[in-house]
């Protein structure tokens, strides 16, 4: 007697079991889910849910107008996963202010949460809970490096940093630059200084993190695509599209290569440090070389890329208003003396800090802020939000809102001067740092950076946009993973201002 069952017998029969219970998953946890009262929102495909309605490209338009349709909460489902969108300042104070204690999870890939427990507490976005490490972390973050103080006695160094900026430009004066190049060199460069006290790359893209701009831009888009596994959590950790292992190789390898020796040096030599930075205070507490990794990643990918994108933007919109540019000068050359404009300074440059303002109006680094996660059912605006639902806050939409805003599409700094709207988390109709308590812990940093760098590029550069283009006609089109960056690199000329010329 032959063998009754070939091969292909087995794969034919073994095969559709998987799919068969996936799909049994599937449609068992959409009817369970039925019985819910969720927010309106677009139908849903069986299986996929509303993964193409979303498409890739700029979401947090698509959720503009889809809102405009379904109200200011809606909900989607993203494969067996419920996706919440709050489009209204509403919605904005419900789920960032009310419901803070359920909805401020963070929505860690399950890839990460079950293959690397050990990431817990690592550092904050990669910690699912508001939990009792995640709360000790944030505590050094703030009381170590982010927090005024701190910041103060530490403004000399951000002062330099930028004038090594200045002086670079100088170099390169009349010819095309690629703005945000150079900023994400000073911005890592200050950052590098604040955590390890070392300049990490210089404007050559030469030095011991050669090459981190990349790996950084890759590992934040990497981190935003979105994963089957968390989509359709019946694969378990089936890691199909090898996210996880590129997630881990960048983090432990690539961007744990860089900073190293440095770190190590440290332990070897307590002695020598006069003046302590982060890592000192940070190996001074007990913390292991593979416990600081992840920090510096994730300092450096919430904090540089963040910062040069809006010094990008900030610089397009003050082109692209050339009286609004004059008034900002006007202010600067009004109320600085010498050649450099110092942090102390910028109290007295309200205009300048209006446009700041303005600028994260239009152009918030985080239009959707970092995804939040339900760790509790709860309900807000009258509907349910299921536990482990996906939270999304659509600021970039919020910040457009006709009923808030007048003319909302305009660049009108003139806005902030009159109001005392403030970018502090308390105001839910502008939110460009998020609010609550995930809220942005680098924001006083951030705009101490941005500030300084466009009052010492406008105290010292006339600004140009080559080949003749005239500035009104700059693109100004988004494009978006986690971050929203201009499309087109903004190309700039510096040219020494009459002043400084000799
Ligand atoms: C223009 C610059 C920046 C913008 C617009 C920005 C914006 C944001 C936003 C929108 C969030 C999410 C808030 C929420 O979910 O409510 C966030 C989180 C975060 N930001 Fe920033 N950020 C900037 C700069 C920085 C800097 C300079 C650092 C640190 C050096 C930093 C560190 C962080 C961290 C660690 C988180 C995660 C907090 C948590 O999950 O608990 N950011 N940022």
């Amino acid at each position: 007697m032959g063998t009754i069952f070939t091969m292909q017998h087995i794969i034919t029969f073994l095969i559709p079991l998987p799919l068969l219970f996936f799909l049994f998953r599937i449609i068992s946890n959409r009817r369970s889910s039925n019985k819910l009262k969720l927010p309106p929102g677009p139908y849903p495909w069986p299986i996929i849910g509303n993964i193409l309605q979303i498409g890739i490209k700029n979401p947090h338009i698509t959720f503009a107008e889809m809102a405009k349709v379904h109200g200011p909460l809606i909900s989607l489902r993203i494969g067996q996963r419920i996706l919440i969108v709050g489009s209204s300042s509403i919605a904005a104070s419900e789920i960032l202010k009310t419901h803070d204690h359920a909805l401020s999870g963070r929505d860690v890939s399950i890839l990460l949460r079950n293959k690397e427990p050990t990431f817990h507490n690592m550092n904050l976005v990669f910690t699912s809970e508001c939990d009792d490490g995640w709360r000790y972390l944030r505590n050094i973050y703030k009381t170590e490096l982010l927090s005024g103080v701190v910041l103060e006695s530490r403004a000399n160094i951000r002062e330099s940093k930028v004038l090594e900026m200045v002086k670079y430009l100088t170099s390169k004066e009349g010819e095309d630059i690629i703005i945000k190049d150079v900023m994400f060199v000073t911005a890592m460069n200050i950052l590098g200084n604040a955590t390890l006290s070392i300049d990490l790359v210089d404007y050559e893209g030469n030095g011991v993190g050669a090459g981190i701009m990349d790996t950084v831009r890759r590992l934040v888009m990497i981190v935003a695509k979105p994963q089957l596994a968390d989509m359709f959590p019946v694969l378990g950790e089936w890691d199909l599209q090898g996210w996880y292992k590129q997630v881990m190789h960048i983090i432990e390898h690539e961007l744990g290569a860089i900073w190293v020796d440095s770190i190590q040096r440290k332990r070897d030599d307590r002695s020598s440090s006069s003046s302590k930075d982060f890592v000192d205070v940070l190996i001074e507490k007990g913390f292991t070389n593979r416990q600081i990794n992840p920090v510096m990643e994730e300092l450096f990918a919430a904090g540089t890329e963040t910062t040069s994108l809006t010094i990008e933007w900030f610089v397009a919109e003050l082109l692209k208003n050339q009286q609004v540019l004059k008034k900002t000068r006007d202010e600067v050359m009004k109320h600085i003396n010498g050649d450099i404009v110092h942090e102390s300074d910028l109290v007295r440059l309200p205009y300048l800090d209006a446009c700041f303002k303005e600028t994260l109006r239009l152009h918030p680094a985080g239009p959707l802020l970092i995804p939040r996660k339900a760790t509790q059912t709860c309900e807000v605006m009258g509907y349910t939000i299921p536990k482990d639902s996906q939270i999304l806050v659509n600021v970039w939409a919020i910040n457009r809102d006709l009923s808030m805003w007048d003319d909302p599409l305009t660049f009108k700094p003139g806005r902030f001067i009159e109001s005392n709207l403030s970018y502090k988390g308390n105001d839910f109709g502008y939110l460009p740092f998020g609010s609550g308590r995930r809220m942005c812990p680098g924001e006083t940093m951030a705009s101490k950076v941005i500030l300084l760098t466009i009052a010492n590029l406008i105290l010292n550069f006339d600004w140009f946009v080559p080949d003749n283009v005239n500035p009104m006609e700059i693109n100004m089109e988004e494009e978006m993973d986690i971050a929203m960056y201009k499309k087109e690199p903004l190309h700039v000329i510096f040219k020494l201002n009459k002043r400084f010329a000799n």
